[in-house]
């Protein structure tokens, strides 16, 4: 096995200064999972922003909620087979050094300011293109140890707090654009059973500095509609969180922290508004904040500046450019990030093929041509 090679986060003062120049993003496709989780190629499920009657009670329902199996590997599958349509409909292929879901670019982005955190992701290079994937061995196990860890008597399980979510989705939205017979819907959304296995993303082109990327993402919903023809203006998507209602000096502190994952995952699709739903520490949601994703950097910088969203973006650059140098043919690398550690750490684990990042599919048709 190859020797292990690293990338320093530390001095992050080095990725200080004006950000690299940023790609807006553009959405060159979409996909759907519908209520069975199948997939499809076009935007049935995507939803649409009705705002939720408060206060309301995001326990509701929990034993009813249908939940999507996140045990199984997905890989990239729905990425790169989408991309494999879109390619085959333009007779093009799409120009990129990484492709990866939108997850992984968030970590990578707030890797400078995420010191406790630890994670592992897979990449291999495929056609001038580097793929990167989560290792989902590693999160299934960080998973466990979360929900294996002691807290303190009364505090609500993780998965109850990950139904919040899903609730509040649930509690905002409609399937539909608005009309008169969409107050119905509204009004059964309280006992709606809160289901996942719906889901809408968007594929986006993007870039910062020298590198291009394409990054697919799950976009909660659009605010008012999503335009029929590519259009020059950004599509209205909004991003819906939960978050502890602030009291203390504390909270606040937690919020501003809880902004970066907030803010990168908004940032790299493009999707300009966040809403969040304010929640007590019992799940009883009382107050909403509609939030410009631009915004929230100069705001954290005025509060606690705990973090800094050019650092995040000049760390990715530097990291991606340097990964493209290491990467540069078959075979599969390991990505890790260990917490606490001053460094990401590189090292090759399988000498050839693209393991089990690439779809069938998405090789068959890059082969065919
Ligand atoms: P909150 O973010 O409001 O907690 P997203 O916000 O990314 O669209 O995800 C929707 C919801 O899925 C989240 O709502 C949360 O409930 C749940 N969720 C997302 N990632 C999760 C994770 N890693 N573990 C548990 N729940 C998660
Ligand atoms: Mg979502
Ligand atoms: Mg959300």
């Amino acid at each position: 096995m190859a020797s292990a090679q690293s990338f320093d986060i530390e001095p992050i003062a080095r990725f200080n200064g004006a950000s690299a120049g940023i790609r807006r993003p553009k959405e060159i496709t979409c996909f759907s999972f519908d209520d069975q989780h199948k997939y499809r190629w076009d935007d049935s499920s995507l939803r649409y922003y009705h705002p939720p009657t408060i206060p309301a009670d995001l326990n509701r329902g929990f034993d009813t909620f249908r939940a999507l199996d996140d045990t199984r590997d997905d890989h990239l599958d729905g990425l790169v087979d989408t991309i494999a349509l879109h390619e085959k409909e333009k007779g093009a292929k799409v120009d990129a050094d990484i492709i990866t879901w939108r997850g992984m670019m968030t970590k990578i982005m707030a890797t400078p300011f995420s010191k406790l955190e630890s994670w592992e992701m897979n990449a291999t290079c495929f056609q001038g293109s580097i793929f990167i994937e989560e290792n989902h061995a590693t999160k299934l196990f960080s998973k466990q140890q979360q929900n294996q860890q002691k807290m303190p008597a009364g505090t609500p399980s993780q998965d109850i707090m990950s139904f919040w979510g899903y609730k509040f989705e649930t509690l905002s939205l409609i399937p539909d654009t608005w009309d008169p017979t969409s107050r119905e819907y509204i009004e059964s959304r309280e006992t709606e059973i809160v289901d996942n296995h719906a889901q809408y993303c968007s594929i986006v082109r993007t870039g910062f500095g020298k590198i291009k990327m394409i990054i697919g993402g799950e976009v909660d919903a659009v605010w008012d509609v999503k335009p029929t023809h590519p259009s020059s203006t950004p599509i209205n998507y909004i991003e819906l969180k939960t978050a502890a209602k602030i009291h203390t000096d504390r909270d606040q502190a937690k919020f501003e922290r809880k902004l970066l994952k907030f803010w990168a995952q908004s940032f790299l699709l493009g999707v300009p508004k966040i809403i969040v739903g304010f929640r007590t520490k019992d799940g009883i949601l009382t107050d909403l904040e509609e939030m410009e994703t631009q915004a929230i950097p100069e705001m954290v910088k005025r509060g606690k500046g705990f973090w800094d969203g050019n650092i995040c973006i000049n760390f990715a650059a530097g990291f991606l450019e340097w990964l493209k140098t290491i990467i540069t043919e078959q075979g599969v690398w390991r990505i890790r990030k260990v917490e606490k550690s001053s460094r990401l750490e590189i090292f090759k684990i399988e000498e050839t093929g693209h393991g089990d990042i690439l779809s069938r599919n998405f090789m068959d048709w890059r082969s065919s041509g």
